[in-house]
C-alpha cells in the first residue's frame, strides 16, 4: 500500500499552522479534510500527488476535475512552456484562443460561438445573463442539489440544510441579497412532473432552466433530459446545460453527446482549460450576438469582460489536453478504468454487508451509504454522512485521495492504481461494517 504510514513531518506541521493563521480555516474553499489527514501538497505527477512529508496518494481529486490527463502531463507541460516564451497574457485575441474556440464548436453540439471566462462560476453566471437577455425575463429554474459555482444566482438550494417546499429557494451562503432568492425557482432532479408544473406556472417570467445533466453524482434517469428539452421548448424557455464537470469528460462532446440531448446554451470549464483558469459560455450565434461590443447602445448588449479571459497559456494547455482526448481509445480507457472501480467497490459493499451503493458514471463516482435509490438531492442526503466521511478519511490514511463527494477518474489511472484503491477500500469498509 502507498506510503502514508509515514508520520507527518515537522515541516508539514509548521506549514499547516501557517495556513491556519493566514487562510480562513486553513483552506482555499469549502472543502476541508479531517485534521488527522490534512496535508500540504508538494507536487503531483501522473495519477499521484505527494505531500511535503513525502507521502504518496493515488489522486481522485485531480484538482477538482480539470486534470483528466493527470498531473504534469508531458504534452501539457510542453505546450505551456512553449507559450510562456511568447508571453503569459495579452487581453487581446490570440491564435491559441481562436483555435480553442473552434475546437469547442467542433465538439459541443450547441456551440456556434464562445465567450471565454476565467472560472466556471462566471460561465454559468453569464450563461444566465444570455438567457435573460434573449427572453427578456428575469427568473431562472435550477435543481435542488445542483451546483453551478459561487455566483449569487447559483448559490441557491445547492445544499440546503432545511429544504423548503418546491419551488422556494434557500440561499447557500450569507451575504446574498434577499431579492435574488425571489428570482430563482427550485425543482427536484429527475422529477419531470414537478418541473412541468413549475415551468407552466411561471413561463411568462422564466428565462431559463439550468441543469447539471449529471447532477454531482446522480445520473439523469432515462428520458429526464429529453423531457426537460421538451418542456422548455413547449413553454418557450431556454435550456442551459452546466457542463463544467461533464464537458469533454463523459464523452468528447460532453453530456450532450453522451445522453443525446442538445440544450440552447452550455457552460464548459475544468478540462477545457487543461488545469489553468479558463471556462466558457457557448451557444448559437443568435444567442451569443449580444456579447459583441458593437451592440453597445442597441438595448440588448451584454457587458462581459475579464482581465485574464482568453488567456493564451490556459488555451494552450486546454488544446494540448483536448488533443490527447481525441486520440483513439481515450474515452474507452477512462470508462473502463471507472467501470473496474465501480464493479470492485460494489463487490466489496456486498461482501462486507455494508448498506451502501456505488453512484455515478464511470468517469465520476463514489460510494453513498444508503441502500435506498439515489435519484435526487433528498435521496442523496439520506445517505449516512458520518460513514461517508469515515470512508473518505479511511482511504486517505491508506494513500487514496478523494474529496468528500466524488472520485474523478483520469486517463492515467492504471490497473495497479485501481487494484491498490480497491485494497484500501476493502480495508476501510471492513472497519465500517463492524
Ligand atoms: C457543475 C459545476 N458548475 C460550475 C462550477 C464552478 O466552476 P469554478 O469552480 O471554476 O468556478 C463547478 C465547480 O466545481 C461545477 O462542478
Amino acid at each position: 500500500m502507498a506510503e502514508t504510514t509515514k508520520p507527518r513531518s515537522a515541516r508539514e506541521t509548521d506549514l499547516l499552522e501557517r495556513a491556519r493563521k493566514r487562510l480562513p480555516g486553513g483552506v482555499l474553499g469549502t472543502s476541508r479534510y479531517a485534521d488527522d489527514v490534512a496535508f500540504v501538497v508538494d507536487h503531483g505527477k501522473g495519477s499521484k500527488i505527494y505531500d511535503v512529508s513525502g507521502r504518496e496518494y493515488i489522486d481522485y481529486v485531480l484538482a477538482s476535475g480539470p486534470l483528466i490527463l493527470g498531473h504534469a502531463h508531458p504534452a501539457v507541460v510542453a505546450a505551456v512552456r512553449e507559450q510562456m516564451e511568447g508571453g503569459s497574457t495579452y487581453f487581446l485575441v490570440n491564435e491559441p484562443i481562436i483555435e480553442l474556440a473552434e475546437e469547442i464548436c467542433r465538439a459541443v453540439p450547441c456551440a456556434e460561438q464562445v465567450r471565454f471566462t476565467s472560472t466556471g462560476s462566471e460561465a454559468t453566471f453569464f450563461a444566465l445573463r444570455v438567457a435573460r437577455t434573449y427572453k427578456k425575463r428575469d427568473k431562472i429554474l435550477k435543481f435542488e442539489g445542483g451546483y453551478h459555482g459561487a455566483n449569487d444566482y447559483a448559490m441557491m438550494s445547492s445544499s440546503p440544510r432545511s429544504p423548503k417546499a418546491f419551488p422556494a429557494a434557500v440561499p447557500d451562503s450569507s451575504g446574498i441579497p434577499h431579492s435574488i432568492q425571489e428570482e430563482v425557482l427550485i425543482a427536484p432532479f429527475n422529477d419531470l412532473g414537478t418541473v412541468e408544473g413549475i415551468v407552466a406556472a411561471h413561463a411568462s417570467e422564466l428565462a431559463a432552466v439550468i441543469v447539471e445533466p449529471f447532477q454531482r453524482l446522480i445520473p439523469p434517469q432515462p428520458g429526464f433530459l429529453q423531457g426537460l428539452r421538451e418542456i422548455t421548448r413547449r413553454h418557450d424557455v431556454l435550456l442551459v446545460f452546466d457542463e463544467v464537470v461533464t464537458g469533454f469528460r463523459l464523452a468528447y462532446g460532453g453530456a450532450q453527446q453522451y445522453y443525446g440531448v442538445v440544450p440552447d446554451i452550455a457552460a464548459v470549464g475544468k478540462i477545457v482549460g487543461g488545469g489553468f483558469p479558463l471556462a466558457a459560455v457557448c451557444g448559437s450565434e443568435e444567442l451569443m450576438r449580444p456579447f459583441d461590443p458593437q451592440h453597445d447602445g442597441k438595448g440588448d448588449f451584454i457587458s462581459q469582460s475579464g482581465t485574464l479571459n482568453g488567456n493564451p497559456i490556459a488555451a494552450a494547455a486546454g488544446l494540448a489536453t483536448l488533443a490527447e482526448l481525441r486520440k483513439p481509445g481515450a474515452y474507452d480507457k477512462i470508462h473502463a478504468t471507472g467501470r473496474a472501480l465501480m464493479t470492485g467497490l460494489a463487490g466489496l459493499v456486498q461482501r462486507y454487508g455494508v448498506p451502501a451503493q456505488v453512484v455515478g458514471e464511470p468517469v465520476v463516482l463514489d460510494l453513498v451509504f444508503t441502500d435506498q435509490p439515489v435519484v435526487d438531492f433528498r435521496s442523496l442526503q439520506r445517505g449516512d454522512a458520518a460513514r461517508g466521511r469515515a470512508f473518505t478519511t479511511g482511504l486517505i490514511k491508506r494513500g487514496v485521495l478523494k474529496n468528500g463527494q466524488k472520485m474523478y477518474v483520469s486517463l492515467v489511472h492504471s490497473d495497479d492504481d485501481v487494484a491498490r484503491t480497491l485494497e484500501a477500500a476493502e480495508d476501510t469498509l471492513k472497519g465500517l461494517a463492524k
